[in-house]
C-alpha cells in the first residue's frame, strides 16, 4: 500500500463529503419536485454526519484533516464550479432547467463520492491493525447511503430529462421506488421502467366503454 497515496484519498474523501454539502445546498435551491427535494434535504445531513465521521476517523489515525494537498485544491475547486453552473442555470435558463442541472451535479460529486468510498473500504481490506479497523469501521457506516445518494440521483436525471423531452417519466424513479444499492440493481431497476411506465399507463377497466 503506498501510504502517501492513502493519505491524499482521505484527504480528498473528506474535501468531497464539505464540498459535497456546498452542492446539495444549491441543488436543493433548484428542485422544483417536492420528492426530489426532501430526497436531496436528507442526502445533505447524511453528507454532514459523513464529514463528522472522516474527522472522528482521521483523530482515530491522527491524521491532520486541514492538510493541503493539490488534489485537495481540485476537488474543492470542482465543488465550487458545481455551484456556480447551478447558480448559472438558475439565472437564465428557468427552473426546469436548473432542476436538471442540479440533478447532474449531484451525479458528478456523487460519482467521486462514491468510489472514494470504494477505495477506502478496498484499502482497508489490505491494511491491518488501527488503520484497518478505523477506516472499516467508517466505510461500514457510510457506504449504503452512498449507494442511494448516487443510483438514486442517476435516476432522477434520468426521468426528469426524460419528462424535459416530453417523453413517458418514471417519478419518483425506479432506483428509488427499489430502493436500490448497488450497481447490479440500479441496472435492473431501469431496465424494469418500461414495465413500470405501461403499469401506470394502463387504462383502468372502469374508465372502459
Ligand atoms: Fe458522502
Ligand atoms: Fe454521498
Amino acid at each position: 500500500m503506498d501510504d502517501l497515496q492513502l493519505r491524499e484519498l482521505l484527504y480528498q474523501a473528506l474535501e468531497t463529503e464539505v464540498g459535497g454539502q456546498l452542492v446539495y445546498e444549491a441543488a436543493i435551491r433548484c428542485a422544483v419536485d417536492d420528492d426530489l427535494k426532501e430526497e436531496w434535504g436528507k442526502y445533505l445531513a447524511e453528507t454532514r454526519n459523513h464529514e463528522a465521521i472522516l474527522r472522528e476517523t482521521f483523530e482515530r489515525i491522527q491524521l491532520d484533516p486541514s492538510t493541503e494537498t493539490p488534489g485537495r485544491a481540485v476537488v474543492r475547486f470542482k465543488g465550487q464550479a458545481l455551484v456556480q453552473a447551478m447558480e448559472m442555470a438558475m439565472s437564465e435558463g428557468g427552473p426546469a432547467a436548473a432542476q436538471l442541472v442540479a440533478a447532474e451535479s449531484v451525479v458528478e460529486a456523487e460519482t467521486k463520492d462514491h468510489q472514494n468510498w470504494e477505495l477506502i473500504g478496498a484499502a482497508a481490506g489490505r491494511l491491518d491493525g488501527e488503520l484497518a479497523a478505523a477506516l472499516t469501521d467508517a466505510y461500514a457506516k457510510v457506504e449504503e447511503e452512498e449507494d442511494q445518494h448516487l443510483y438514486h440521483t442517476m435516476g432522477w436525471a434520468r426521468e426528469l430529462w426524460f419528462q424535459a423531452l416530453g417523453m413517458p417519466a418514471v417519478l419518483p424513479p425506479p432506483e428509488e421506488v427499489k430502493q436500490v444499492t448497488s450497481a447490479i440493481a440500479a441496472a435492473r431497476a431501469k431496465g424494469a421502467r418500461d414495465a413500470m411506465l405501461d403499469e401506470e399507463l394502463q387504462v383502468p377497466p372502469s374508465a372502459l366503454p
